[in-house]
């Protein structure tokens, strides 16, 4: 048995030694060492030795395990730290590279700035104001008394009697006004609030408002400003119709429709076959506006309109629920 032991100990050295890839090494590790590997094979036969034999064979054999466990480890260490080091160039450099996902701006922000860019290039500058908002500024200073009808329209989020999220953009006008003197000329992009929500309303969605005011501004400016921007953000062909229409903060006041852009005015399903679509609303800023922010009157005209981002995005893209924008569905965003 000695010699036996001699033999396996002699063969597993050489052979762990001359081994050069870890999955070799493993099957040596096995070979001799594995639990039914040829040293406890031997161990097994130790049992039926002769009384007197079995101390020194088994001490032995103990050794002989214990030498081939240590080459065997400093040989796992050694082929462990040459692939580290070769780790590198094991690099195919021919195999494709992983393609990253590149995001973009959601669909409301495209518009958004494209609405922006089409009236800074008219001379407007980018105006913002508070989302929590004072009933003043959201409604008494633009000319709707408390318990006036018109605040009906405005299904609104209250905070406390005397505060609320805003219901449009248009308080900005009143605090670019309070702050500043003529000419004016502005643009107020950002969100609003109201209790509402269906196919086509959500509780909060974008509007852009515009606020110019000089000492000669005519209704037929407004005319020519919102054709421009109408005819950039859509294209050139469509047409606008200016409809009688109330706000209180407007005087006179209309709403604006474009041809519609599915069916060019032939009528159809989205225009209801009327052949319009609204756009926004608009007007000469009302009297009673300038004097809530000490201008005079007598002085100084302008106009105002405003405008819902959802609505023009989804018209300019034949998007028909409005709920798509905030559930950030991939799927669905990428088509922008
Ligand atoms: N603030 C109005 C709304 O949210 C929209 C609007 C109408 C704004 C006429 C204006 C305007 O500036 O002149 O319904």
């Amino acid at each position: 048995m000695i010699e036996q032991l001699k033999k396996i100990q002699t063969e597993a050295t050489h052979e762990i030694s001359a081994v050069e890839d870890l999955g070799s090494l493993e099957d040596l590790r096995v070979k001799y060492l594995g639990r039914s590997g040829l040293l406890s094979q031997l161990i097994k036969q130790i049992g039926s030795l002769p009384a007197d034999e079995k101390p020194l064979i088994g001490k032995l054999t103990n050794e002989t395990k214990g030498l081939l466990e240590a080459l065997w480890q400093e040989k796992l260490a050694q082929l462990k730290q040459k692939a580290a080091e070769q780790g590198d160039e094991k690099i195919d450099l021919t195999l494709p590279a992983y393609s990253f996902f590149v995001g973009h701006k959601h669909p409301i922000t495209q518009i958004m700035e494209e609405a922006c860019s089409i009236f800074t290039r008219l001379g407007f500058s980018i105006a913002e104001g508070p989302e929590v908002e004072s009933d003043y500024y959201n409604f008494q200073a633009l000319n709707f008394p408390k318990e006036h009808p018109a605040r009906d329209m405005h299904d609104s989020f209250y905070i406390s009697d005397d505060v609320l999220l805003r219901t449009h953009t248009s308080p900005v006008q009143v605090r670019i006004m309070e702050k500043s003197r003529p000419p004016i000329r502005i643009i107020a992009p950002g969100k609003v609030y109201r209790r509402d929500a269906d196919i086509t309303h959500s509780p909060m969605f974008h509007q852009i408002e515009g606020l110019l005011v000089d000492t000669s501004s005519s209704f037929s400016d407004l005319k020519g400003i919102l054709t421009v921007f109408v005819h950039q953000m859509f294209d050139p062909q469509t047409k606008l119709r200016f409809r009688t229409s109330f706000f209180p903060f407007t005087e006179p006041s209309a709403e604006v429709d474009i041809s519609c852009v599915m069916c060019r005015g032939k009528g159809c399903r989205v225009c209801s076959n009327s052949g319009w679509l609204e756009i926004l609303g608009a007007g000469m800023v009302d009297p009673e506006v300038f004097k809530a922010v000490g201008y005079d009157p007598e002085k100084y005209m302008g106009f105002a309109f405003g405008m819902g981002v959802e609505r023009i995005t989804m018209l300019k893209y034949g998007i028909n629920d409005i709920r798509l924008f905030y559930e950030n569905d991939l799927r669905f965003l990428r088509q922008f």
